[in-house]
C-alpha cells in the first residue's frame, strides 16, 4: 500500500527525507495511547451517526488485533509510515480492509497526537507521585531512626550549628512533598482533551468531544481549536517539574557523596548500590548518586530544548513540535531511573552515629548558644558576638573547644558565666534548645515526622 497521504503527490518521497521527517522510532512508544484514543473516537463517530455502527465494530476489533500484535511484539513498524499514528492506521486497514479508513474521519494527527502526549504524560504523573511518596517513606524510616543523631548543621558548607540528622532529612521529605504537589496541580492542566480540534480549525463532521473526553476520563475539553494542537505547555510544565524534582535528588545525592567519603564518614551506602574501580582495590564508589547528580543536566537540557522549540513557532501546527517527544521520553526514564533506585538508596544506608558525634564534639558549632546565654544574662546580642568571637578566637589559639575551657578562663571574658555553661553547650542542649516550630529540637522534628506521615497518607 502507498502513502496514505499519496494522492497529491506524482513522485515517491526521497529516501533521506523519509528516514529524517519519521519519527515512528520514537514514538512508537506511544502505541498504546494512541490505540486507547482511536476506540474512544470511533465509539463517537458511530454514536453520532458519523459512522455505521457495523463499520465502528469492525475497526473497533481490528483495533484490538493490532493491539495484541504490538504487545506481543509482532507488529513492524515502518519509517515509510513515517509515524505510530500511519503505522497503526495502515496496519489496520491491512486488518480489516478499506472499512478501516473511515476511522481518521473528523480527526487528524494534530489533535490525535496531542491527545496521545495527554494521555502518556497522565500515566506517567500519577506514576512519579507514587515514586516520590515511596521516596518520602525512606526518608522518613531514616528520620524516626535518627531522631537523637546530632550532625553538624552547615551554612557556606562550614559547620554552623548542630542539629538532628533527622532534621536535615526532613528538609528533603518537605521539598518532595512541593514536587508532588506540583505534580498534582499539573494533572489539572495535562487531563485536558484536545481531540476535535481537528487540523486546527475543528470539523466539519457533528462530533461529540465530550463523550470522548469521558470516554477516555478527561475532565474537560480543550476551549479553542487552535490551541488544543498548538499547546505543549502541559510538556513543559512537566519537564519542569521533572527538572525541579531531579534537582532536589541531585542535592541530596551530592550530600550522601560528601558523606560517604573518608573524609566525612557520616554515612555509608550499601554494597549494592555502590561500584568498585577497575584498578584500585580499595574503592567503593557512590556511582548511583554521582549519576543521579549527573543526569540531571540532561533533564534541564531537555526542558531548554523544548522551550526553544516552541519559542517564536506561528499557530497552529508545525513540524517542528514533533521534536517534543524524544526529550519528554528521555525525562520520563531518566526519572524512572533515578526514582527507582533512590528509595532503596536511602533504606540502605548505613548511619555512623560515632563519627557524626566526634564531628560535633570538634567543632564551634555551639558558639551561638554561649552568646545567646549571656543575651539572657541581659548583654545585647551584638556585644555578646563580639566577646564570643574573642573567646573562640582564644580557644583556637589555644588549641581548645569551648567545652575544654574551665570557668575561670571563661570568666576571662565575661565575670557573667557560671557553672551552668557546660549544661548549655552540650549538643543535645544546643540542639533541643532550638524548641520553635520548624526547629531542630527533637520534640519539633518528631511533631514534624507526624505531620509529614499525615501528609503522604493524605496525598
Ligand atoms: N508525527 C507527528 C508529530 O509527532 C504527528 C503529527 C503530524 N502532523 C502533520 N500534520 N504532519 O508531530
Amino acid at each position: 500500500m502507498s502513502k496514505l497521504w499519496g494522492g497529491r503527490f506524482t513522485k515517491k518521497t526521497d529516501q533521506l527525507v523519509e528516514e529524517y521527517t519519521a519519527s515512528i522510532l520514537f514514538d512508537k512508544e506511544l502505541a498504546e495511547e494512541d490505540i486507547q484514543g482511536s476506540l474512544a473516537h470511533i465509539a463517537m463517530l458511530a454514536k453520532c451517526g458519523i459512522v455505521p455502527e457495523a463499520d465502528a465494530e469492525r475497526i473497533k476489533e481490528g483495533l484490538l488485533k493490532v493491539q495484541e500484535r504490538i504487545q506481543r511484539g509482532e507488529m513492524e513498524f515502518s519509517v515509510s509510515d513515517e509515524d505510530i499514528h500511519m503505522n497503526i492506521e495502515k496496519a489496520l486497514i491491512e486488518e480489516i480492509g478499506p472499512v478501516g479508513g473511515k476511522l481518521h474521519t473528523g480527526r487528524s494527527r494534530n489533535d490525535q497526537v496531542a491527545t496521545d502526549m495527554h494521555l502518556y504524560l497522565r500515566r506517567r504523573v500519577v506514576e512519579f507521585v507514587g515514586m516520590l511518596h515511596k521516596l518520602q517513606l525512606a526518608l522518613l524510616e531514616q528520620a524516626k531512626a535518627n531522631l537523637d543523631t546530632i550532625i553538624p548543621g552547615y551554612t557556606h558548607l562550614q559547620r554552623a550549628q548542630p542539629i538532628l540528622f533527622a532534621h536535615h532529612l526532613m528538609a528533603y521529605v518537605s521539598m518532595f512533598q512541593r514536587d508532588i504537589e506540583r505534580l498534582q496541580d499539573s494533572y489539572k492542566r495535562i487531563n485536558v482533551l484536545p481531540l476535535g480540534a481537528g487540523a486546527l480549525a475543528g470539523t466539519t463532521f457533528p462530533i461529540d468531544r465530550h463523550f470522548v473526553a469521558e470516554q477516555l476520563g478527561f475532565d474537560r475539553v480543550y476551549e479553542n481549536s487552535l490551541d488544543a494542537v498548538s499547546d505543549r505547555d502541559f510538556i513543559i510544565e512537566f519537564l519542569s517539574n521533572a527538572s525541579m524534582i531531579m534537582m532536589h535528588l541531585s542535592r541530596l545525592c551530592e550530600e550522601m557523596v560528601m558523606w560517604s567519603s573518608t573524609e566525612f564518614a557520616f554515612i555509608e551506602l550499601d554494597d549494592a548500590f555502590c561500584t568498585g574501580s577497575s584498578i584500585m582495590p580499595q574503592k567503593k564508589n557512590p556511582d548511583v548518586a554521582e549519576l543521579v547528580r549527573g543526569k540531571t543536566g540532561r533533564v534541564y537540557g531537555n526542558l531548554v530544548g523544548l522551550l526553544t522549540v516552541l519559542k517564536a513557532l506561528p499557530l497552529a501546527y508545525n513540524k517542528d513540535m514533533q521534536e517534543d517527544k524524544e526529550g519528554m521520553f528521555d525525562t520520563v526514564k531518566t526519572l524512572q531511573g533515578a526514582l527507582q533506585l533512590f528509595a532503596p538508596m536511602v533504606s540502605t544506608m548505613k548511619v555512623n552515629r560515632d563519627r557524626m558525634r566526634q564531628a560535633v564534639n570538634q567543632d564551634f558549632s555551639n558558639a551561638t548558644d554561649i552568646a545567646d546565654y549571656l543575651v539572657n544574662k541581659g548583654i545585647p546580642f551584638r556585644q555578646a558576638h563580639e566577646i564570643i568571637g574573642k573567646t573562640v578566637l582564644y580557644c583556637i589559639q589555644n588549641k581548645k573547644y569551648l567545652l575544654d575551657l574551665t570557668l575561670d578562663e571563661f570568666k576571662q571574658f565575661s565575670e557573667l558565666f557560671d557553672d551552668n555553661i557546660y549544661q548549655v553547650l552540650q549538643p543535645e542542649q544546643v540542639v533541643n534548645a532550638r524548641n520553635v516550630y520548624g526547629g531542630t529540637a527533637s520534640e519539633q522534628v518528631a511533631q514534624a515526622i507526624g505531620r509529614a506521615e499525615e501528609a503522604v497518607g493524605k496525598t
